[in-house]
């Protein structure tokens, strides 16, 4: 059979999330976090479901990374609870916290793993949010002493730092929309919290960069693959602003470029800035913003097509671009998310020629589907496989093209708390019983162990 082989020392790995996977929410002393705050207050999350427990990672650390060798992971993102470092997010550091982290490490490198450490995967001390969270510039501030304090403990032995993942949903989905903590409704206030997101990450490069002198740093970023319904100039322009908000908005500033003119104007117009424009830059920001980074996180999950609502669709074209039948195989089970591996192709490279990352890496991207052990105790997942055949397969033409990708983390590495839609969708390798915390390999792990000990996937026919 053919098989497209992977760069030597390509970075095979899974990801997670402190919040998702951890629990022991009030354990060891650990702060709130608005995630918590934000579970614990009915109505925000599916079925009541909340981190409290999660998949228990907490306590069953040693058994997951057992788990993580025996698929043979080169690589696992996880993140650190800023609570769990520092309860009031400032000041006073809570050592058992640091040192849960600290065993942890120690444990994934004597199994041959690298630990890629996300600082920031959204959940922020309740008692910043309490003194307006990322909204206010002091919580920036806040973040560079808390990478400090993580870094100067962590740096001798953790070689890749992302600083925040995901800016915008953080500042979006969280201050805009309101699905997520602190679920708050002001556009506004997302743009603040955009802007002081970035700023932090700026602020903290050269910080990480001392304490861990050998390190890489970077960013983790979401960019779905967004296309325009049809080539009409009304498909085109809600196009141009929504993917424009969703990446170019944190791209830009980040590669040197400031925030968008024609996104500020748009952004004005709509009033999610005030006409003064952007009245929370200060002299300094944006230099600080775009410092060099070592790599780019990509986190990749589906496509999305934009249409002009607003228009009668009789003044519009009729839509040129269709995506797949609602069958089960190319559609997730986390609604209106397509499996469309050519998505991501396009996105690595137009990143690629974008913005020319000094390197990247897949930080995310999975499926969720729930199929769950049948009577011998197998779990035949064959969608997933899949779906990460056909987008690894994508990542690999990216790289015959010459983007420098590093690696890949599949999110996720289990089951875990898929935040507000809680337990409900199930996108791990490893499947997870959440009422006693039992853990089984589904065949996409077995699959993937395969992958990465011949650092190939086989050619499907289908694909040539
Ligand atoms: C991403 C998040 C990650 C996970 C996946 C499904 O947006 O970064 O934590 O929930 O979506």
């Amino acid at each position: 059979m053919t098989k497209a082989v992977f760069p030597v020392d390509f970075l095979w790995g899974a990801a997670t999330a402190a919040y998702q996977v951890e629990g022991a929410w009030a354990e060891d002393g650990k702060g709130e976090s608005i995630w918590d705050r934000f579970a614990h207050t009915p109505g925000n999350i599916l079925n009541g479901d909340s981190g409290d427990v999660a998949s228990d990672h907490f306590h069953r650390w040693q058994e997951d990374i057992s788990l993580m060798k025996s698929i043979g992971l080169k690589g696992y993102r996880l993140s650190l609870s800023w609570p769990r470092i520092l309860p009031n997010g400032r000041g006073a550091v809570n050592q058992k916290g640091l040192d849960f982290y600290s065993r942890l490490i120690d444990s994934l490198l004597e199994a041959g793993i690298t630990p890629m450490v996300t600082l920031f995967h959204w959940d922020l001390p309740q008692a910043l949010q309490d003194e307006g969270g990322f909204a206010a510039r002091s919580t920036g501030e806040a973040f560079v002493e808390y990478a400090d304090v993580a870094t100067r403990f962590l740096g001798d032995r953790v070689k890749h730092w992302i600083t925040h993942n995901e800016p915008s949903v953080f500042a979006y989905v969280g201050h805009s929309i309101g699905h997520h903590a602190p679920g708050l409704k002001d556009p506004y206030c997302a743009l603040r919290v955009a802007h002081h997101l970035l700023l932090s990450h700026g602020w903290s490069v050269p910080v990480i960069r001392a304490n861990s002198p050998a390190a890489k740093v970077g960013i983790a970023v979401n960019v779905n693959y967004n296309q325009p319904a049809s080539p009409s100039s009304y498909d085109y322009k809600v196009w141009q602003h929504r993917f424009g908000m969703w990446s170019r908005w944190f791209l830009d500033p980040l590669y040197g470029r400031q925030y968008p003119p024609d996104l500020v104007e748009f952004a004005i117009k709509t009033h999610q800035l005030p006409a003064a424009g952007l009245d929370f830059v200060h002299a300094g920001d944006f230099e600080a913003i775009e410092t060099p980074t070592d790599f780019l996180g990509v986190n990749y999950y589906t496509r999305q097509l934009s249409r002009d609502h607003s228009v009668p669709a009789e003044q519009n074209l009729p839509p040129t671009v269709f995506q797949a039948p609602k069958n089960d195989h190319d559609w997730q089970e986390m609604e209106d998310w397509e499996a469309y591996p050519d998505g991501l192709f396009n996105v690595l490279t137009w990143l690629n020629f974008e913005y020319q990352p000094a390197s990247m890496y897949v930080t995310e991207n999975g499926a969720s589907w729930s199929d769950g052990p049948d009577e011998s105790g197998r779990l035949k997942d064959t969608r997933r496989i899949s779906f990460l055949q056909r987008h690894f397969e994508a990542a690999h033409r990216a790289i015959q093209l010459g983007v420098p990708l590093k690696g890949y983390l599949v999110w996720s590495l289990m089951d875990n708390l898929e935040w507000g839609h809680g337990f409900s969708q199930r996108f791990g390798l490893i499947w997870v019983d959440f009422k006693n915390g039992q853990r089984i390999l589904k065949d996409s792990a077995l699959w993937y162990k395969d992958v990465i000990a011949g650092n190939a996937i086989p050619i499907l026919p289908s694909d040539t």
